[in-house]
């Protein structure tokens, strides 16, 4: 048994899970009308076999209109439902790491180029854009086309939206369903004072602004089976002053706990041109130290974690529960290997890799 907390086993309601590595999601704009195809199987198959406990799908529009670009993934209908469960099938045919899946609605950070491409948000009238929908008509920046504001058929729209998505999520056999109320996309955008002046129920008091991301929360966790984990992306701050912050982020994740909310995984920042970020290694760690003493479910850290020392120093201080890795496990799709060879971890890969291990690492892969 390794004494690294970061190999440590731990249970996130019906799911266990091996380690304390979680690999975030990540958008690959490389979908076809929503549909996964070889790209992802690769993307993913990759990651899969990198000894993390769990992988978790990019951000998956609940609505067509709801995708940041057109090359975004969707499971608004059969046929994305199709398409991802055929990279599903062959995955599992040779790993069984936990798979969980960011559902998502950009708002009015939709329809926008991919990345590669420049990222400029498309005019609502090209043939590859669309018109957005926000909590208020209010623009993200400069440049960008202003939204439509949701009402109450709008709201009922994208609530449905996202438990269609959970249920087939579920149906899917995926492990975890994450609700991404960070990165300044829809949920977010209710969440902050700066993106939502609605005057009704939605808008204006805390309470008001945290409703209709709870409702879709509770929407999604009534969809999905009983032991099914749900857990929600929070950005803790929007690092501008009068725009969302931690205290109200500690409210939300309570409120969160007490519907339900498996685990809180802590980001930051997206909403507002204006954010200042303290950019730097586990920058964002102490926003998730300080959600961890507000609540008992479990807490992701994320944002530059790099280092084995340092995700190892993250958990086993309990700044956090889980690490979670992005640009870094791109980098470095064996990260985890190479954790549990420096800390004394075990990781499990398939078979067919057994007899890579080099000799001077002893015991490093268990066994299947
Ligand atoms: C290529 C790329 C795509 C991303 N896509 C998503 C996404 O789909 N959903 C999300 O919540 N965050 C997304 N992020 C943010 C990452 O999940 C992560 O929070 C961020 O990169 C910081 O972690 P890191 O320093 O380990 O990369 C993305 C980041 C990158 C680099």
């Amino acid at each position: 048994m390794s004494t690294a907390a970061l190999f440590q086993p731990i249970k996130i309601r019906g799911l266990n899970l091996v380690n304390r590595i979680v690999i975030a999601p990540m958008c690959q704009y490389s979908a076809e009308e929503g549909c996964m195809n070889d790209w992802h199987l690769i993307h993913l198959g990759k990651l899969a076999l990198s000894g993390a406990a769990l992988l978790t799908i990019e951000a998956t529009a609940v609505l067509p209109e709801g995708r940041i670009t057109y090359a975004d993934l969707g499971l608004w209908n059969e046929r994305c439902y199709a398409a991802m469960g055929l990279v599903l099938e062959s995955i599992r045919r040779w790993t069984d790491i936990p798979i969980g899946i960011q559902l998502s609605h950009a708002g009015r950070k939709a329809s926008t180029e991919v990345p590669w491409k420049g990222g400029g948000q498309i005019s609502p009238t090209e043939a590859l854009g669309w018109q957005t929908v926000a909590p208020s008509e209010l623009r993200d920046s400069k440049g960008m086309f202003p939204p439509d504001s949701l009402d109450k058929e709008g709201l009922k729209r994208v609530r449905e939206a996202f438990a269609a998505a959970a249920r087939r999520a579920a149906k899917l056999g995926l492990d975890l369903v994450q609700v991404h109320a960070a990165h300044g996309y829809l949920l977010h955008q209710f969440l902050s004072p700066l993106s939502n002046r609605r005057g009704d129920d939605y808008g204006g008091s805390l309470a008001n602004r945290m409703r209709f991301p709870l409702e879709v929360f509770d929407a999604v966790r009534s969809e999905v089976p009983a032991e099914m984990p749900v857990s929600v992306r929070v950005s803790a701050t929007d690092w501008v002053d009068g725009g969302w912050d931690l205290e109200q982020t500690l409210h939300f994740a309570a409120e969160l706990q007490r519907r339900g909310c498996d685990a809180i995984h802590v980001s930051s920042g997206g909403l507002h041109p204006g954010q200042r970020i303290p950019v730097g290694p586990g920058y964002q760690v102490p926003l998730a130290r300080r959600v961890k003493k507000e609540v008992k479910i479990p807490v992701v850290a994320v944002g530059l974690i790099t280092g084995f020392d340092q995700a190892e120093a993250i958990v086993g201080t309990g700044d956090a529960d889980m690490v979670a890795l992005g640009r870094t496990i791109i980098f470095d799709p064996n990260w985890p290997w190479h954790a549990a060879a420096e800390l004394g971890g075990k990781v499990r890969v398939p078979v067919q890799y057994l007899r890579s291990q080099p000799s001077r690492f002893g015991n490093l892969f268990a066994n299947e």
